[in-house]
Order: structure tokens, then sequence, then C-alpha cells
């Protein structure tokens, strides 16, 4: 039973072995906030909220002065009834009032996890893994019901929330607010962690302590975009990589988002996130419902680690879906940086040939091979093959590649169209825009309009028709602008506002249907690198482009920082040539392959150009990750020195078994004089003995821990090496393998 209803004390109690959660119903009506930590036995709470009347704190309750909203560690908090934070939600009804009365209704407690209609969100596969909590709440003036669910996961140390809201009235009410959830803390003694960035430097780690006010990240570009991931953590403030408590707050959404942490003037913290309320609202007419995105919130007490490892197993595990969820992912090479936009058959059979003979399994052809398509300006909407680059068609080209032995895969821009091309001659009308307004181009394209259905099941029909005309393994799903003049012409003025998610909900139709087509097919999200880099992309697509930096040192800090959240198996990573298209640096072949295979691995480069010595490193480190790639794709994750410290960077990977690990080490600039450098390794079992690279010496596992492993005195720039670590017994013998200093 991980979640208990008391009855005496009005407590909802949701546990499992190593967490618990706790909500106090007060005066019969609030769900207020107690307890979300470490696991606790509890009959009757010891610490039952304690109530004092404030100045300036209003009180709802007549007979109890003491009582305000405004000092109440609440679920999911309200605004105009005395508390002044952050509400987590507000509605509009007939009359213009913003003020609602929603109280609780009552609650049922039921095995599983319901779905989420027409969204992402986490699954069970038995109903015996979680158990969900429903507290409905009613605001009867209104005739409105509000649902707040919670899951919790036996084997995971999770929650999931969100809200859904139903008209029972008779009046049109309109949402402006409704965050996935709230969680009202009892101090602020946290530091926040978020990952940021840009184009091409995507989640950057920033950690800073609380201050007073409310602190946000949000996005309103109808993405989740580069700048700001839908994630953010609160930690205690000696928490590290493995000791500590810390919670992990992430969104199953992909569009425009916010999150806020509000520290009060009574150091109380409240944190919310949902879809951005700015420039959003939904209009709910009587019998219609509203789901929000649902926020996975993780709690670890063994640091910044244990939540990634968390958020790894659960992304990797019940929210990615389909036949590639636990298989090991091909090893690709993509045109792109090779050609760009310049291609023809024969270059792309050579990169094709070159590919195989190294020992690459799946060839991706990237942009500008329909329409007519020479660069940026034209074409996106035309999917159908250009003749000129590709006179055997797309079918003459995959059939070459696949009976080489190799798969084929194809890039697409679905959700965009370029003006030059048929499909906006014949519907200007279908993209993103206010009529009679500008429609600002970025790179040269509008988005295509898919809160109109008739647009979701064109796109549907145009990419059905593409992936049977010939045989298909991997799609790259790209998108490469944000919105803009955000309008739909076939909404009303009331709905407007309900642009942007309307469009999610309809690329989750497009994606849910398309992946259902083709369950073969891998799909990996990508917007302009890393631009949508979330776990509700993730749910329909399994891995994802983490970024268009490919330069190695870049691609430490945007992997590192992409690793509190995401998995290695999610991450594409790829080696590409030198200099580096986009920050200018010459790094050593053996260090870009080292970086990408902490990944996802695959090539982008003139791979058909690389000198005799050049194919020898590419081969053996291919063959060096087939042995490793389980490891990365499905082991734990530690990270052991942070690339935003300094100039060394190391994290390794350990089987579920602790039979086996791989490290990962890099040093990006050579310092003068350095001091001797140990290792300190971590999650290897303790009284195991582990041999190192096929070594001769054993060592135990607290060794390797707690003193750590001697790192050579490196005069060189740009260095890496990997360790594979094997339990004796199962050590075997590869003598080169990724030996430190080659
Ligand atoms: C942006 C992607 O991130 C690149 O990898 C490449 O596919 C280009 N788009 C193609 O236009």
């Amino acid at each position: 039973m991980p979640i208990a209803w008391n009855e005496e004390s009005g407590t909802l109690h949701l546990y499992n072995n190593r967490m618990s959660y706790l909500i106090q119903l007060v005066h019969g009506k609030y769900p207020a906030h107690l307890y979300w930590g470490k696991r606790v036995q509890t009959l009757q709470p010891s610490s039952i909220l304690q109530f004092k009347g404030r100045a300036f704190s209003p009180s709802t309750e007549p007979g109890d002065p003491a009582f305000s909203l405004n000092t109440l560690p609440q679920e999911y908090p309200a605004f105009g009834n005395g508390d002044f934070r952050s509400p987590a939600y507000q509605l509009r009804s007939k009359d213009g009032s913003t003020v609602t009365e929603f109280v609780y209704d009552s609650h049922e407690i039921m095995k599983g996890k319901p779905l989420l209609k027409g969204l992402p969100a986490s699954y069970v596969e038995a109903d015996s893994e979680a158990e969900t909590l429903v507290i409905t709440m009613v605001d009867s003036m209104l005739g409105m019901g509000m649902n707040l669910f919670y899951t919790i996961y036996h084997d995971l140390d999770v929650i999931a929330r969100s809200v859904s809201f139903e008209n029972r009235g008779s009046q049109n009410v309109v949402l402006e607010k409704c965050m996935s959830m709230s969680v009202d803390f009892h101090h602020s003694n946290w530091d926040w962690l978020h990952l940021h960035g840009t184009w091409a430097r995507e989640r950057h780690i920033e950690r800073k302590p609380l201050h007073h006010g409310t602190q946000s990240i949000s996005s309103s570009r109808g993405a989740s975009s580069h700048q700001q991931n839908p994630f953010l953590a609160l930690l205690s403030q000696h928490a590290n990589e493995e000791d500590g408590e810390v919670y992990g707050f992430s969104l199953v959404y992909s569009g425009n988002f916010q999150a806020d942490i509000e520290v009060n003037s009574f150091q109380t913290t409240r944190i919310s996130m949902g879809i951005n309320p700015f420039n959003f609202s939904w209009l709910l007419k009587p019998g219609e419902q509203f789901q929000t995105p649902e926020t996975l919130m993780v709690y670890s007490s063994d640091g910044l680690g244990g939540m990634s490892r968390t958020y790894h197993k659960l992304l990797r595990e019940r929210i990615c879906r389909g036949v590639y969820r636990d298989k090991a992912r091909p090893i690709l090479i993509n045109n792109w940086e090779a050609t760009r936009f310049h291609f023809n058959e024969k270059k792309l059979k050579e990169i094709a040939d070159a590919g195989k003979d190294l020992g690459i399994e799946l060839f991706v052809l990237d942009d500008g091979w329909f329409g007519h398509r020479e660069n940026d300006k034209s074409s996106l909407g035309d999917w159908f093959v250009n003749k000129k680059k590709l006179p055997n068609g797309l079918d003459g080209l995959a059939d070459y590649v696949r009976k080489k032995g190799m798969q084929f895969g194809l890039w697409v821009e679905p959700e965009m169209v370029s003006p030059d091309s048929d499909l906006y001659r014949k519907h200007p009308d279908w993209c993103i825009h206010v009529p009679g307004r500008s429609r600002t181009l970025s790179r040269n394209q509008l988005i295509l309009d898919l809160s109109r259905e008739e647009v979701c099941d064109y796109i549907i029909g145009i990419l059905t028709e593409l992936f049977k005309s010939t045989t298909i393994s991997y799609v790259k799903w790209d998108m490469n602008r944000n919105m803009t003049e955000v309008g739909s012409a076939a909404l009303p003025p009331e709905r407007q506002k309900e642009t942007a998610h309307r469009y999610m909900l309809g690329l989750y139709r497009i994606l849910e249907t398309l992946t259902g087509r083709f369950p073969q097919i891998l799909f990996e999200s990508c917007s302009g690198g890393g631009g949508r880099f979330d776990p509700g992309m993730l749910y329909y697509m399994p891995q994802t482009w983490t970024s268009d930096n490919t330069d190695a040192v870049e691609r430490l800090k945007i992997q590192y920082g992409t690793s509190i959240v995401y998995p290695a198996i999610t991450m594409g990573a790829h080696v590409s040539d030198v200099p580096n298209h986009q920050v200018g640096r010459t790094t050593p072949l053996l260090m870009r392959c080292h970086v990408a295979m902490a990944a996802n691995l695959g090539f982008e480069l003139n791979i058909d150009k690389l000198s005799t010595d050049d194919k020898k490193v590419v081969k053996e480190q291919i063959h060096l990750y087939h042995r490793i790639k389980e490891l990365v794709f499905f082991g734990n994750l530690y990270r052991l020195l942070s690339p935003f410290d300094g100039m060394d960077a190391a994290w390794m990977y350990v089987a579920q078994n602790q039979e086996r690990a791989v490290v990962f080490y890099f040093k990006t600039l050579a310092t003068p004089n350095p001091p001797f450098l140990r290792l300190k390794l971590q999650g290897l079992n303790p009284l195991e003995r582990y041999r190192i690279n096929d070594g001769k010496l054993e060592y135990f596992g607290d060794e390797l821990m707690k003193m750590g492993l001697n790192l050579p005195l490196i005069k060189k720039d740009f260095f890496s090496f990997i360790f594979l670590i094997e339990a004796k017994s199962r050590a075997c013998h590869h003598p080169k393998e990724g030996v430190p200093g080659r």
C-alpha cells in the first residue's frame, strides 16, 4: 500500500522504501503540504501543521483567525483568498472575476497510472509498479472540478504530478494559468540549479543560492528551447554529486513552459512548474476538460548524482517507448557536416562506402534531398525527392546502402514551410501567423499551424507516403526556428491564446500516429541541435541530437550538463571534422571519438577523406565502443570531475550488476607544473576485485573508490583516455583497447 489515508489525522502518505510524501487535509478543505523527503514511518504525523495569526495574513475561516492561506504550505494554491504568493492556477469566469474557491471534495487511490490523453507522460507496464492518488477539488459556484494526480513508483523515487480541470457547470470558464504542480517547502536554505544555454551551447549548469522573491526560468518560444531546459533542482546547500538532499522537477512538455521558485518573508519556498501562463489561455466550455502536462518530481538523498540516476532510469524505461527503448542504437554516419546542401548520389555513396569499411551501421541522409533545395531558402513542405541530386530517387540510394549491409535513415523537418515551396503557394494560411501582419522569417522559413487538424492530417499523410516509399530505418526529425506572430487563422478570437498549446497537442498527435504506424523506425528529434531536448520529445523519439556543436571540448560541458537529467542513450554525439565548424578548434581524432563514445555514437564528417592512420583510429575506437556501449546505454552514470570546474572532466558508467564499468577521462588544456591527481571512482562493488584495461593487477572496488586511481602527469592539450574496469571473473584480453596515453 504505497498510498495510505489516515482519516483521524486527515493525512495522505505516499511512500516507497526510500521516500515519503505527506499531505494533510486542513479544515477538511485544503490539501496542505506536510513533508517530502526520506522515508518516514508514521502512524500519527509528529509534526502536524501549526498555525499562528500573522499581520496581513487574512483568514478564510471565521472561527480560526490563526489560519491563513498566506502561511499554509499548500499542494495547489489559488490567488484571491488570502495567499499573496504566486498561485498554481487562475480561472476567469463569465463575470470577469478570477476569484475561485476550490475545496477538497474526495480522493481516490488506484493501482497503476492512468495515461494522459493527448500528452506524453511517464507510464507503467504493470499496475503493480505504481499507485496513483487523485484528489478532487470542487468550486461549487462555478460548477468546476479539478483533479490533482499524484503517482508514486515503487522502485523509483519519483512522484509524477499533473492536474485536470473539468467544467461541470453551465457557463464558459477561461483557464489563464494552470501549472502542473506546486510544492511549498518549509524553509528556504536551498541552492537551485538549472540548465541554460543557447544554440550550440546547450544545457550549461548554473547553481545559485535562493534569494527572497521569485527566481524563474521559462520559454515563450513555442519550444522547450536551447535557452532554458524545462528542468530545475533544489539542493540542500552542502549537497554535491554524492551526498545531500536534492529535489528535481522536470516537465514532460516540449512547448512554452515556466518554473518559478518563490521565497517569501517566512522563509518558505514555493516551487511550481507547467505551461507558461504568458500569452496562454484556454476556453473551457461546459462539459469540457483540460489536462496539464506532467511534472516528474524526483527526490534524492544521494546528491545530484543520485537524482540524475533516477531520472536516467525513469526516462530510459518509463518515458521512452518502442522497440528501440531497450536496444543498443546503431552507429551512424550523417552527411550534413561533410556536404551541407551540396551533394550528389556519387558523393553520398562514397561516404556510405567509407563508413561501411570502418564499421558504421547506419547511413543518414540529412537536409537538401527534396524539392529544389540548394540552400536553406526553399522547399520545406515539398517532401518529394530532388532528382537532380538523386536521379535514382531515394530508393536508388537506400537500396545501395542496404545492399552494403547498412541501414538507411532520412532527415525531415515536417513542422516547417518555406515561402518558396509548392505547399506554401497552395496554402499560404497554413502557417502560424496573424492575418494582416508581417510574417517574420527565421532561417527563411515559417511554422506550419499544427493547431489545425487538417494541417496535422496532411503531415501525417505525406510522411506516411514518404516512409512507405522505401525501407527507412531511422528518421531525424528537425525543427529549426521558434514561433513569432503566434496566432491561428482557424481559431476564433477568444481562442487565439490557445495556439501554442494546441500546436503541441497537434505535434504530439502526429508523432503518436507516425511512431505507431512505423514502429521499426528509430526516430531522433532535433531542433537546431538540442533546442527541444525534453522528456516530451523522448516519449515519441528515444534519442535527441544533443547540439550542433560537435567540438570535443565544448561537448564535454554540453554532454555533462545534459546528463544532469537525460541518460547517455538519448544523447546523439558525433565525431566531426577539424577545424571544428562551430568554434574553429582542432582537437585530436582520438579525443573526438572518446567524447562521442561517452554517449550515443555517430560520425558526421568527410569520412571518405580520412588518412589511413585516422581510419585505423576510427576502426579501433568503433571496436572498443562495441565493448562498452551496453555500459554507456544502460549503465549507471557517476560524474567524477566537472568540466565546469577546470581543465579535467571525468565520468563513468557502471553495469547494473557492478561487474563492469567504463571510465572516461578528458584533459582540455595542459597546465604547467600540475599536481598529481587521483581519480576516485564510484558505484563499484566495494568487495569485488577488478582489473583495469585487461591488466594483470587486481584492485578492490573500495580501493578504487576511496583511494582512487593515479592519473598520469599529462603535458598535452586535448588528451583523453578510457578505462575499462571488469570484475576479475569477467576480465578478458584486448590489450590495445583504451590504454591510457595512446
Ligand atoms: C539543424 C540540425 O541540428 C543539423 O544537424 C542539420 O540537420 C541542419 N539542421 C540541416 O538543416
